[in-house]
């Protein structure tokens, strides 16, 4: 949520910056801002809307300057209007700061600093910080910082620069991601590895109230009293193809694509040569503590909350385990009962989200062991679990999540198959779901083949006001995924709903104008689908059917229908989720929707 981006080294900043804040834009984009030093002076650009406004602006100025930040906002306290746009410039034009998260205590010192003369221009809770740093100042910019950020309650992920302390660039972090890229003879800092990818793969992940100051050829860290940090350098592992669309029309259509590779890499190296038993690195460390849990939590939000309600239903079904699934938004105020042989289980495709990684703050306080299911690695969710397994799907940067979603439900399949080997309860069921599992890439690239099926059917109904999405057992989690891609992509009204539920309330909207999407394969509740889809017929709605291949039945009753291939019930969300991505994505375009970039939303929600 925002991007950031600073440069400080030998080259031009302005191009640098440019570039790097469009491979964030992703995470905000209503207003955007760049500040350069260049000629003794803070100069500043700033824009409404998109980055490609902002670079319209920029564009043949900056020619000199080789130190600036440049930020992308999602707004929180105040419109995105270029007042509120970021960078900040505190009173005398010569500290100019960028910030992500939010400053809970922001009312009060902006109080205290307007009774000192402070100036405010904004509305928001970011300009604080650049009047604060500028109260503090003696000289040295990080002395100030730290000062400052001694004042401060809440969130953030800041870079700084000054004018009278010219030659360096100062970062700090609390609770909002930020990450030092090394380059030669230059440095970088960002919010996202996406932003510097291009320049350089040397990073430095900072944490919690750490202070990072950046010159051209040094790099130090300090905590909040100044007491120097070593910290490691990690190589990112992800190339500059994976945050390019390469040929795809829009970031989501590549992702949708790329499931079959990034299934297949979810599993890679994770099987026993030959064998169908499963070993997990990161979670090597803890097998004794897995091999004792007896309870569940899976803590999530958005899709990843989807994904974890497949998670329950597969770990109760094959191993007995008594799983609950929380929205981590709950879980973290509210009283939750966590035992000694509780293990709460994080999943996030970002490894950022505010919410969950509170929740894990909750659960570790309560002394449960914490495992995390995550995409990005040294990220803060994955960082601060105790265990963990990564998706290894590649960077997501479409909004809304597909190539995650999938891999998550996944990982949790290898994560039962896991715990089934370690606490020795291996099955003919367990060996199903393995073998099945392997086959799920080349099922995916069949359902992918269909698309013009799926584009016909989306034309057919893509002016449609409501849509609802029913499903049961492992398909009602797809249902609500299906539902959730709909609504944030084409702003088509979409719910999801267990399909029984249906005639307690759902049914009341039923009627020719209403589409219902059936997820209806051939379970053990497959029947009672069936019966759940007459009744929507019988009020004269239209139904699209996601059914198993060969089912000729089905096609009797139903308006459409879109075959997936046959595979074990648990692993069936992995199938059936594809056509409603692939619709979602239909509707949307033929809507004339920005599907890489829907209004109001984030890709990685790092406030409350
Ligand atoms: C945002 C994104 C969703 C995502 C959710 C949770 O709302 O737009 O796509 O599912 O956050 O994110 P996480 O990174 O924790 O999976």
């Amino acid at each position: 949520m925002c991007g950031i981006v600073g440069y400080i080294g030998d080259n031009k900043a302005a191009p640098i910056l440019i570039n790097g804040i469009k491979r964030l834009e992703y995470r905000g984009y209503d207003s955007s801002g760049i500040s350069i030093i260049e000629n003794d002076t803070i100069q500043c650009e700033k824009s409404v809307g998109f980055i490609s406004e902002l670079e319209k602006k920029v564009n043949g100025k900056f020619n000199e300057g080789t130190l600036g930040i440049v930020h992308t906002r999602w707004a929180t306290h105040g419109a995105p209007t270029i007042e509120n746009a970021h960078p900040h410039i505190d009173c005398t034009g010569k500290i100019s700061i960028v910030h992500n998260g939010i400053i809970e205590n922001y009312n009060y010192l902006k109080t205290k600093l307007e009774k000192e003369g402070h100036i405010f221009k904004s509305e928001t809770d970011s300009e604080v910080l650049a009047h604060l740093i500028e109260s503090c100042f003696e000289g040295v910019l990080e002395d100030a910082v730290r000062t400052a950020l001694k004042e401060v309650e809440g969130a953030y992920g800041l870079a700084i620069i000054s004018l009278d302390d010219p030659g360096k660039l100062v970062a700090a972090r609390r609770g909002s991601p930020l990450i030092v890229g090394i380059g030669e003879r230059e440095h970088y800092v960002a919010s996202d590895v996406a932003a510097i990818l291009e320049y350089t793969k040397e990073v430095v992940y900072l944490d919690d109230n750490e202070i990072a100051v950046l010159t051209r050829d040094n790099l130090k860290t300090t905590d909040i009293n100044n007491v120097p940090i070593t910290k490691r350098i990690d190589e990112v592992q992800w190339n500059l193809d994976k945050i390019e669309k390469g040929g795809y029309e829009h970031f989501m259509l590549k992702e949708i694509y790329e499931q079959p590779q990034s299934l297949h890499d979810a599993m890679l190296g994770r099987f026993e040569k030959e064998s169908n038993l499963v070993h997990l690195g990161g979670l090597k460390d803890k097998e004794d503590d897995l091999r004792n849990i007896r309870r569940i939590i899976i803590v999530a939000c958005g899709t990843s909350w989807h994904a974890g309600l497949i998670g329950e239903y597969m770990i109760e079904e094959h191993l007995g385990i008594p799983v609950e699934v929380e929205y981590a938004s709950e879980f973290r105020y509210r009283n939750p009962v966590i035992e000694a042989s509780t293990m709460v289980i994080a999943i996030s495709q970002s490894g950022e989200t505010a919410d969950t990684l509170a929740a894990i703050h909750e659960a570790r306080k309560k002394g449960a062991i914490i495992l995390s299911i995550c995409n990005v690695v040294g990220s803060s969710i994955a960082r601060e679990a105790d265990c963990g397994i990564f998706l290894h799907a590649g960077p997501e940067i479409g909004v809304a999540s597909t190539k995650a979603f999938t891999s998550q439900i996944a990982v949790l399949c290898l994560l039962t198959l896991f715990l089934a080997r370690i606490r020795k309860t291996n099955s003919v069921l367990s060996d199903d779901l393995a073998c099945k599992l392997k086959e799920i890439p080349k099922q995916v690239q069949t359902i992918l083949d269909r698309k013009d099926q799926i584009a016909e059917i989306a034309q057919l109904y893509s002016k449609s006001d409501n849509i609802l999405y029913l499903g049961r057992g492992y398909n009602y989690p797809v249902a609500l995924e299906g539902a959730l891609k709909l609504k944030e992509i084409s702003y088509i009204h979409a719910e999801g709903y267990p399909a029984a539920e249906m005639k307690h309330g759902p049914i009341a909207l039923i009627d020719k104008n209403m589409p219902v999407v059936f997820v209806a394969t051939t379970d053990n509740v497959y029947a009672k689908i069936l019966s759940n889809i007459e009744e929507v017929r019988a009020r004269g709605g239209r139904v699209i059917a996601i059914a198993s291949e060969g089912n000729c039945e089905i096609s009797e009753m139903v308006d459409h229908v879109i075959f997936i291939p046959e595979t074990i019930d648990a692993l069936v969300p992995i199938l059936s989720t594809i056509p409603l991505q692939l619709l979602a994505y239909h509707m949307a375009v033929m809507r004339g929707c920005d599907v890489d970039k829907p209004r109001n939303l984030a890709k990685s929600v790092t406030v409350e």
